[in-house]
């Protein structure tokens, strides 16, 4: 990665003058909250040409109705879950002034993400009429993320959207870089369509509501990127794990930022995936295994993807290609991140084997994964010793299952 097409900058770093005790005295509670959120906010520019587009990240953005400003003049609709509909819905009305009949509330999961439930999405649409120039707004994970987002990608061959992501998970990864889709019952995100967004905003005050368990899978995402790209992300996880789970605002948006950073770094050079996007699939291959074994409703995507990174870094230090030390800090990091480190119960090194010749990253007959040179340093590769796969398989199923 040696372009670096995409700037990053403290939002404003002018706009909190005062220290903050001071500012608690001197400010309303309103303008006070605005300036500690402004001192902690985080600015990203996606950098796609035409299609380039802000990334903001920074605690109480879903209610400031400046967010909104620049969608002013334009017919909105936003697309939210039952679960998330009654936590920050309305705040993104009021900020974005609009009525509650501008929304449309799904149920939560997984099993949206469908044929059956993007049609309900676009039929919406229609009745209440969205002009070519409308926005959809996808209010809520991944899953609203990638619906809404397809929805918007194909009604009228295409309308604006903008992202506000609501779990870890839907900031750091899913709500950058375009993918949007829903499932097939043959597999996952079988069906779907590049489709950008015009904006993202990324609320960290969101993560306060989260159930623990997704936001263990969110940091999945988070551990991933520090092992592919960024070693100095991995040893501020090591450093300061504990202090990010308590949701520290400021931590959390500088952690955001460097996984937005580089995801849309990896995008910039290969927004359809025909290179170094591919990376981003570290620990994926071993996941999907998993997700398939237990029929996808038992683990979590971000579950999966944990073992995943373990799996993945024994195997290079089992080439040689990592120090073992550093495997063992990559298990240690997803350990304590409160993610499954064995594979589930009755998982054989066969099943691992089969299912991972499935997948898509399977080229020319070839099982191609993405391995580790260093912590920070990946490549995609099908050429190593399957006999360490073999080893790594079979050290892993034979440990004391999950
Ligand atoms: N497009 C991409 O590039 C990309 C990348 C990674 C993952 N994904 C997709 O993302 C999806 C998973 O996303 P996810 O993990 O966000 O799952 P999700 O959207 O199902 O959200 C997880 C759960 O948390 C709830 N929730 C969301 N925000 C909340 C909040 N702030 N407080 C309380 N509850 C909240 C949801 O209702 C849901 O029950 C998968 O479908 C996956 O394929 C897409
Ligand atoms: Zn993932």
């Amino acid at each position: 990665m040696k372009s670096k097409p995409i700037s990053t900058s403290p939002a404003s770093a002018a706009a909190s003058p005062l220290p903050p005790a001071k500012r608690a005295l001197t400010r309303s509670g309103a303008s006070s909250r605005r300036l500690q959120a402004e001192a902690v906010a985080r600015e990203l520019q996606v950098q796609l040409g035409e299609r380039s587009y802000p990334l903001r990240i920074a605690p109480g953005l879903l209610g400031d109705p400046a967010n909104f400003a620049g969608l002013r003049g334009r017919l909105l609709r936003v697309v939210t879950d039952q679960n998330v509909a009654p936590l920050y819905l309305q705040k993104v009305l009021k900020a974005a002034g609009i009525s509650a009949d501008d929304a449309l509330i799904l149920a939560a999961g997984e099993s949206q993400k469908s044929w059956a439930t993007l049609e309900t999405v676009i039929d919406w649409l229609l009745q209440t009429r969205l002009p070519r120039d409308g926005v959809v707004l996808a209010l809520g994970g991944g899953v609203v993320g990638d619906l809404a987002g397809f929805a918007a990608a194909i009604y009228q061959r295409g309308v604006d959207f903008v992202q506000l992501p609501t779990t870890l998970l839907a900031q750091v990864d899913s709500s950058v870089g375009g993918k949007t889709g829903v499932n097939h019952a043959r597999g996952k995100n079988l069906i779907g369509a590049f489709h950008q967004p015009q904006l993202v905003l990324a609320d960290t005050d969101a993560l306060k509501t989260l159930p623990p368990r997704e936001l263990a899978a969110g940091l999945a995402e988070v551990i991933k990127c520090g092992m592919l790209g960024d070693a100095a992300l991995f040893a501020k996880l090591e450093r300061q794990l504990d202090y990010l789970l308590t949701l520290d605002a400021a931590t959390l948006a500088e952690i955001i930022e460097r996984c937005c950073y580089l995801k849309a770094r990896i995008v910039a050079e290969d927004e359809r995936e025909s290179g170094p996007r591919a990376l981003l699939n570290l620990g994926h291959t071993f996941a999907h295994a998993v997700e398939t074994f237990t029929g996808y409703n038992s683990w979590l995507h971000g579950e999966a993807v944990g073992l995943g990174l373990c799996m993945a870094a024994d195997l290079s230090a089992k080439l040689g290609w990592l120090p073992q030390a550093d495997a063992d800090r990559c298990t240690a990091l997803v350990a304590r991140a409160g993610l499954p480190v064995r594979p589930p119960a009755g998982m054989q090194p066969g099943d691992f084997l089969r299912l991972m010749a499935q997948d898509k990253k399977v080229a020319g007959g070839r099982l191609r994964l993405v391995l580790l040179r260093a912590i920070g340093e990946s490549l995609v590769t099908a050429d190593f010793d399957p006999a360490a796969l073999d080893a790594t398989l079979e050290q892993f199923c034979a440990s004391e299952a999950a």
